[in-house]
């Protein structure tokens, strides 16, 4: 009988990360451990997200990000686990987070290491109050810059430079997605022993798409070409299946329907906003590594101009347009001037 169907086996993500390893003859492991350390983050995240209505964690903290949005207390709490856990083991060089202005350096009395961790601590975290999934997202790079402090440079890479990248989505269930360039697994939280068990190998985009997702409530100040696509998405010249629209105000839980479904994903530019001209999302923390996993799928992630992961960024907190899903539904969305 093969190992896999014997009763009781099962595939941890700390054994299937190890049996990768091989798949990089020069890896060291360090890599295979930092993924390691960021599930056990979403582990420890999780246990706070399913305590939010239980405890005064819920709310806002009374302050504002460096986007001028509220703070949610668990993006902090979810920020301070990333950080607690991964600033000390020599693994990195430095850490960028939606919540952080800055760049955030390993401390002195702690080595650096090879790798940048680039974050979304917790996305959708407007929809915490109301009990809707929300996600941690992540993308690891190589550092740049030879050794010492990690710098600014290290973390303004085009997303075409990342090693691993994924999310840890606080849904239904607890399911972490990642790619380190050898294809998309999920893995699936099981609560009675604590651990994560791989649920699905190789996911693939299915070729029918199923949704499309965008904040239709923004139409009038989208330009004339993204409003021409969203009405051709759903019009009889798009010869494709008819789509059905969720939209949840949780990127992660957006794209992972669609990703698992098929479907698209949209968020342009917004004429005349003050902030929103180039779009809401974040290309560091939210766009690279959901385009780096959609492009693992099968799937495209477009600006509307370009592939997502070839924008050389200039700052941390730089948003872009986004298109991501099925790839003959973005190539439909090319070249539509998106802002
Ligand atoms: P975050 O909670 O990390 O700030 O991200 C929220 C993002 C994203 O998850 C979602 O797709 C989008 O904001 C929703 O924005 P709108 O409310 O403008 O549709
Ligand atoms: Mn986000
Ligand atoms: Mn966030």
């Amino acid at each position: 009988m093969a190992q896999q169907n014997m009763p009781g086996y099962v595939t941890t993500i700390e054994r299937f990360i190890l049996e990768r390893q091989g798949l990089h003859p020069e890896a060291t492991g360090d890599l295979t451990t930092l993924l390691y350390d960021i599930a056990l983050a979403g582990k420890l995240i999780q246990a706070h997200t399913s305590q939010a209505g239980l405890t005064e964690v819920i709310g806002v903290t009374g302050t504002t990000n460096v986007h001028g949005e509220a703070v949610q207390k668990l993006d902090l709490l979810a920020d301070q686990i990333i950080i607690n856990l991964t600033d000390h083991t020599g693994r990195l060089a430095v850490l960028g987070s939606e919540e952080s202005e800055e760049i955030i350096p390993i401390p002195d009395k702690y080595p650096t290491g090879k790798y940048v961790l680039l974050y979304d601590p917790l996305d959708g975290s407007s929809n915490i109050d109301h009990n809707v999934s929300v996600g941690t997202i992540f993308a690891i790079y190589r550092r740049v810059s030879e050794e010492g402090p990690g710098t600014l440079e290290d973390c303004l890479q085009k997303g075409r430079n990342i090693v691993a990248a994924g999310y840890i989505l606080f849904g239904t269930s607890t399911i972490l997605v990642y790619s380190d360039g050898h294809g998309v697994s999920s893995f699936t939280l099981d609560p009675q022993i604590g651990e994560f068990l791989l649920s699905k190998s190789n996911i693939r985009v299915p070729d029918k798409p199923k949704y499309y997702s965008a904040n239709l409530g923004y139409q009038r100040r989208w330009s004339e070409g993204v409003q021409r696509y969203n009405d051709w998405l759903t019009s009889k010249e798009n010869d494709g299946p008819n789509l059905s629209l969720r939209y949840t105000g949780s990127l992660v839980a957006d794209f992972h329907r669609n990703m698992l479904s098929g479907g698209i994903f949209y968020y342009p530019g917004e004429m005349g906003h003050p902030k929103k001209t180039q779009g809401k999302l974040r290309l560091l923390y939210e766009l690279n590594p959901l385009a780096f996993l959609s492009e693992q799928a099968g799937g495209t992630a477009s600006t509307g101009r370009g592939p997502i992961l070839d924008v050389q960024p200039t700052e941390l907190h730089q948003r872009c347009p986004v298109f991501i899903g099925n790839t003959r539904l973005v190539k439909q969305a090319v070249g539509i001037s998106p802002t």
